[in-house]
């Protein structure tokens, strides 16, 4: 029986997720949060899809044998297309939400308009999203951007070095002065929001996932009876031996907006 103080676990393949663990704490302020990063495996972005999924449910095991959990936030677009249809089967006594690349803000917003969801190879390959892009081809222009290597430049710390502008410069320059707005389908991608900015310039608007998936977890919990109003906790762990991590994701964490 899930019981209201249990934990939300909210996990990602590394420090992205904490984009999105942002703004659960801030609409969930009195939950106990479990974030939990898989730094050590990722990028998952690049990876078969077979492998994601495997490594997302022995995740997920890891967690549920070491934490009592009432829910569970897949916060990376990547474990959410490759996986959240097997972890909701396998934990059918779990609420999981899962994120995905916030095309229908951008359709709202930007009806006739075109639309560059900047993503990994994964989410961007798998029927979730083709399922996905299909609901709003025919209101916006969709271009798919992977960015390779932009996760491991993330995860490094680099989230607005000059190397981060330049692989990013590399990425976007057959976009320039042809979009309305980027959605940012990697849960790493905000924090590098400096630089997209810088190369994009100031009328691509910028759009994401993470609010939007803390208001679906918001809904869920309420809807089970199983919010929490107490003092709130957030414990960060990740599977990387390196030390810096932990200090990296307590910075992303508590970095000014
Ligand atoms: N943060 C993940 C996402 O939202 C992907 C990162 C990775 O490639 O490991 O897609």
């Amino acid at each position: 029986m899930n019981e209201k103080h249990d934990f939300i676990a909210v996990f990602d393949s590394g420090v992205g997720g904490i984009s999105v663990l942002r703004h659960l704490v801030r609409i969930l302020p009195g939950e106990r949060f479990i974030y939990y990063g898989d730094s050590a495996n990722a990028p998952y972005g690049s990876r078969p899809t077979r492998e994601v999924r495997a490594l997302t449910l022995a995740a997920v095991d890891k967690l549920l044998a070491e934490y009592p959990l009432k829910a569970l936030v897949i916060a990376c677009n990547t474990a959410t297309a490759a996986a959240v249809n097997d972890v909701r089967a396998a934990h059918p006594e779990l609420i999981v939400v899962g994120i995905e690349p916030a095309l229908k803000v951008a359709a709202d917003h930007f009806p006739g308009g075109r639309v560059g969801v900047l993503a990994t190879e994964v989410t961007l390959r798998e029927e979730k999203f083709d399922t996905l892009l299909h609901r709003f081809d025919e209101d916006v222009t969709i271009y798919k951007i992977p960015a390779p290597g932009l996760v491991e430049l993330v995860e490094k710390g680099k989230v607005d070095a000059p190397e981060t502008e330049a692989l990013l410069r590399k990425v976007l320059s057959p976009y320039l002065g042809k979009l309305d707005a980027v959605v940012l389908g990697c849960t790493h991608y905000p924090f590098a929001r400096n630089a997209i900015r810088r190369v994009l310039g100031d009328n691509v608007v910028l759009l994401d996932g993470g609010e939007g998936t803390a208001r679906e977890t918001r809904r869920r919990l309420e809807l089970a009876g199983l919010l929490e109003n107490g003092s709130g906790e957030v414990i960060l762990r990740n599977s990387s031996p390196d030390p810096d991590i932990l200090r990296l994701s307590r910075e992303l964490l508590n970095q000014e907006d």
